[in-house]
């Protein structure tokens, strides 16, 4: 009887998720971090000067991107976690023509990985505290966003010019993510 009791009282605490809850201190803080990280190695990708004029093109990253202070933070973490992904898909891409120094992209990919892995634990989280925002109209306005950088990308058959305009972009992208994350709080 007492088993029981104690079985049905973990699976009450589980179900409300009152033994679960996500620091968003910490979160912060290490996103912060590593997005500060992931500048840093994207800087450094930086080759000579190049004149790539004919290639400067306007992405047109969604607006919402630009203010974050809107969002709530669950709607924050589905918007920064749909960005690390599209993100680390554009530099799975074929980055031969870009001239880059390997280990300093897979090193970018790991960073951004990291940042994957626990934003997916604590989206797990606020999940089964009933919290998740299962549609974002940010994520659907990234997702056309991304398919035009990647298509950018093709279009100029990866050559080194295009992949410096996605860089620079990137670059934004991560000031942006940067915005984002100070919305993680409790
Ligand atoms: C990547 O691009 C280079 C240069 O265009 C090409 O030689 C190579 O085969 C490509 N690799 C892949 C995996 O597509
Ligand atoms: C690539 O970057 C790594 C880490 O910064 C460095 O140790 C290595 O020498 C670089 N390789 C080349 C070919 O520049």
């Amino acid at each position: 009887m007492t088993n029981r009791c104690t079985l049905q009282l973990t699976v009450l605490l589980c179900l409300t998720g009152a033994a679960l809850s996500v620091n968003y201190g910490k979160l912060r803080f290490q996103q912060r971090s590593s997005n500060s990280a992931c500048q840093d190695l994207l800087w450094q990708l930086i080759t000579s000067p190049q004149h790539c004029l004919d290639d400067r093109m306007d992405f047109q990253i969604p607006k919402q991107v630009e203010q974050p202070q809107q969002f709530q933070k669950e709607e924050a973490m589905v918007v920064i976690y749909e960005m690390l992904q599209q993100i680390h898909g554009i530099f799975r891409r074929n980055v031969s023509n870009a001239g880059w120094n390997e280990t300093i992209v897979e090193n970018l990919l790991e960073e951004l990985d990291e940042q994957m892995d626990r934003l997916e634990t604590a989206l797990e989280e606020i999940k089964q505290e009933g919290k998740f925002p299962w549609e974002s109209r940010t994520v659907l306005r990234l997702k056309t966003y991304y398919l035009g950088i990647f298509q950018y990308l093709k279009a100029k058959f990866y050559s080194r010019c295009a992949w410096t305009a996605v860089q620079v972009e990137i670059l934004r992208n991560f000031f942006f993510l940067n915005g984002l994350i100070g919305e993680l709080q409790d």
